[in-house]
């Protein structure tokens, strides 16, 4: 008979053979997470089981999606001080420890997310087995949030794997599949699911040898070759993170070339840093800025919308990699465009896609058969989403609507990916008005994750739903804005992008505007961005943007697309190009940098974001700051530009707003919402 003890959270089941199965099962949670009151009855059950001395222990989850997907993160952001994160991260430790001094064989039966915390728990079993299929997932992903592993992950890591592979996790955050953390050594055994429970019983009744490195792997953990691997391994994170803004992977780094050698202070060192870095002003911010998302993805809840068909009339730069995307994602896509020769560059493009993200041939194979050439436009009758992707011209559009509308079903959904033109203007072709959304991609679509879902007083808020459910449908983010001028992300980026051009007439040199917007943070300098982006395109929008909000833009921009000077595309811009690298000459000798350009373009950009949500183009503050970190890179460590007016003190800012506006004229003009920000903290992003 099974004898069973434990709370609703955590639970152990005794078998017939005295083998214990320990359940996590969080209760009103569809994830399991380690919050503070888990951990705690996980420990209670540890002691029961030293009691009851059963055969073996096997530790698994009752979550169809995972094992555990790691520590709350929502409690994190309720730490204040560092002595209360401290005897957090110590508490964790410390039910660990226990669990791996257990005096009987343990093995965490591992499917789906097993991240963070959860993969630490594992790594303190004697064993791990994890399910062989696309769903299970391995990692360490606590740099991301600006922190580290804290319970014990960069000590009984690198030991068991090999100082390579382990630091290769921890320092990337990035997740593994089961087959792969085998090859690694993180877990034992990849085993198909029908298998699993079997193995797990095996493991227990014939205990095997436990992992260990070969000889050549564990060498990188001895302590004359850390010196070495420790410069190796910040090289490589530096090509990615700066320390001043991302010091939590250079602390892990810095923790195992020291302490390697010994188990007990490295714990204690491993403690210590998690302890600083988590209360820190940038993990709380890479920690709000990861809520937001959950945020914005949870918008997609509010719909059941079935959407397997897809329908994209455009096959451009922008349609082309939509279809793309929607086949990528598993659906059926059908792709038209006036010229045939178009469709078949998108499909070269999409099998680039597919190459790069897939893979092995059976599966890029049936991506491609998920997408369909279509120059008739058969689809669009059998389509659950028609997407409109063709040129920016409102009388082409409301023609093709006039053409599509009769041959759709009546519930499906018609976006377009309008980048500037007002749904009022568009939707007038429609005998249902009400239907027309916007589905605002940003170029490369298969790299940027937001898209903005563009409506207004006069769309269907079920319409507005089904699209909000049919972008989470295919893993993008989905951000609600009002069909104003620019929506959201390009009418905050193009006044900072035209500041930065009117700096370089001025004659700073391009580099080093570039190289202040990457010292604030920024994933790539204003002008390289421009660039890339494509001249022609920058000058299309502010002209089209600059009618309506009023700016002026600047010459400079309009001489280099007279001359052909495009950007990346047409190999010179405001660079030269070479193998589509931007060739950045040195600082000219003697150049001081004016005190005065990182100001110049982020003020810009704040002040637009103050205008924008005065203007109510977003629900609220912290969709704002979502939007401008995933539809811009806005310095995630920032944690979004409300949260950073917040840090910096609105009043001071609007000070520097104004000595600008004196000196350099109107377009410094500060907007009327700074009134509303000035003197209270918990205005500005409304969850503190
Ligand atoms: P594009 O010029 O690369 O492609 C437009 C395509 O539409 C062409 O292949 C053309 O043959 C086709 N087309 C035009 N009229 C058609 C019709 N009646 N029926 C079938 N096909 C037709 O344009 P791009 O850049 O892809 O832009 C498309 C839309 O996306 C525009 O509304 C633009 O504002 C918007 N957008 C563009 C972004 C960009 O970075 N290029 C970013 C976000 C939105």
């Amino acid at each position: 008979m099974d004898t069973q003890s434990g709370n609703r959270d955590v639970y152990t089941v005794i078998d017939e053979d005295n083998i214990a199965w320990l359940h996590f099962d969080k209760q009103d949670a569809s994830t399991n997470v380690l919050s503070a009151a888990v951990l705690e009855a996980f420990h209670e059950e540890l002691l029961e089981l030293v009691e009851r001395a059963p055969r073996g222990l096997v530790i698994l989850s009752d979550k169809s999606n995972g094992f555990i997907a790691g520590a709350d993160v929502k409690e994190f952001i309720h730490l204040d001080n560092h002595g209360e994160a401290l005897s957090a991260i110590q508490r964790g430790q410390e039910v660990f420890d226990r669990l791996a001094a257990l005096p009987f064989p343990t093995v965490a039966m591992i499917h789906g997310f097993c991240l963070g915390g959860g993969l630490e728990l594992a790594l303190a079993c004697r064993y791990r087995l994890a399910r062989d299929d696309q769903g299970t997932r391995l990692g360490l992903p606590e740099v991301r949030l600006g922190i580290h592993p804290g319970f014990g992950g960069t000590v009984r890591l690198p030991p068991l794997v090999g100082a390579l592979p382990a630091m290769d996790l921890i320092l990337s955050g990035r997740t593994v599949s089961a087959r792969a953390a085998k090859r690694m050594g993180v877990v034992d055994h990849a085993v198909p699911e029908r298998h699993l429970k079997t193995a797990a019983r095996a493991v227990i009744l014939q205990p095997p040898f436990r992992h260990h490195p070969t000889k050549l792997q564990a060498l990188g953990n001895h302590a004359w070759v850390r010196p070495l691997l420790a410069k190796l391994f910040q090289r490589q994170v530096g090509k990615k993170a700066r320390r001043d803004h991302y010091p939590a992977p250079y602390a892990v780094i810095d923790i195992w070339q020291r302490h390697a050698d010994n188990e007990r202070t490295m714990m204690h060192a491993e403690a210590e840093s998690e302890a600083e870095l988590i209360v820190s002003a940038g993990a709380q911010n890479l920690i709000r800025v990861f809520l937001l998302q959950e945020q914005l993805k949870a918008l997609g809840r509010a719909s059941d919308f079935k959407a397997d068909r897809v329908h994209v009339i455009g096959a451009g730069v922008m349609g082309g990699d939509i279809a793309a995307w929607c086949a990528y994602r598993g659906m059926q896509v059908t792709l038209a465009d006036q010229s045939p020769e178009r469709i078949a560059a998108s499909m070269k493009r999409a099998h680039e896609l597919f190459k790069r993200r897939l893979k092995a041939a059976r599966p890029i194979q049936e991506a491609m058969d998920r997408l369909m050439p279509d120059h008739q436009g058969m689809g669009v009758e059998r389509a659950d989403v028609v997407i409109e992707a063709i040129f920016e011209d409102a009388d082409a559009k409301r023609s093709l609507y006039q053409q599509l509308e009769p041959r759709m079903h009546a519930d499906a959904l018609l976006a377009t990916n309008t980048s500037s033109i007002p749904l009022q203007e568009l939707r007038s072709a429609l005998s249902d008005p009400a239907r027309l959304v916007g589905l605002h991609f940003f170029n490369p679509v298969a790299k940027m994750q937001l898209v903005e879902i563009v409506r207004d007083d006069d769309t269907d808020a079920a319409v507005v739903a089904n699209a909000i459910a049919f972008t989470r449908k295919i893993d993008r983010l989905p951000l609600p804005v009002a069909s104003t001028p620019g929506f959201l992300v390009n009418r905050i980026l193009m006044p900072y992008l035209l500041e930065a051009v009117e700096l370089e007439d001025e004659g700073v040199p391009a580099a080093e505007i570039d190289r202040q917007a990457l010292e604030f943070g920024m994933p790539m300098g204003p002008i390289e961005l421009a660039d890339t982006v494509g001249l022609d395109i920058c000058l299309h929008v502010a002209e089209i943007l600059g009618q309506r909000l009023g700016t002026s833009v600047p010459g400079r921009l309009r001489d280099l697309v007279n001359r052909g000077r495009l950007g990346r595309k047409s190999g010179e811009g405001f660079y030269r190009y070479k193998k589509g690298k931007a060739i950045k000459s040195g600082m000219p000798r003697g150049h001081r940098p004016a005190s005065d350009v990182s100001d110049r373009m982020m003020l810009r950009m704040l002040n637009e974001v103050v205008s924008c949500l005065q203007d109510g183009v977003v629900e609220n503050a912290d969709h704002l700051d979502a939007g401008m970190v995933y539809g811009t890179g806005f310095a995630p460590f920032r944690g979004g530009p409300l949260r950073y007016i917040e840090t910096e003190g609105a009043d001071s800012l609007l000070e520097r707003l104004k000595a600008l506006e004196e000196r350099l004229g109107s377009r410094f003009k500060p907007a009327s919402g700074w009134a509303k920000l000035s003197g209270s903290k918990d205005q500005s992003t409304g969850n503190g």
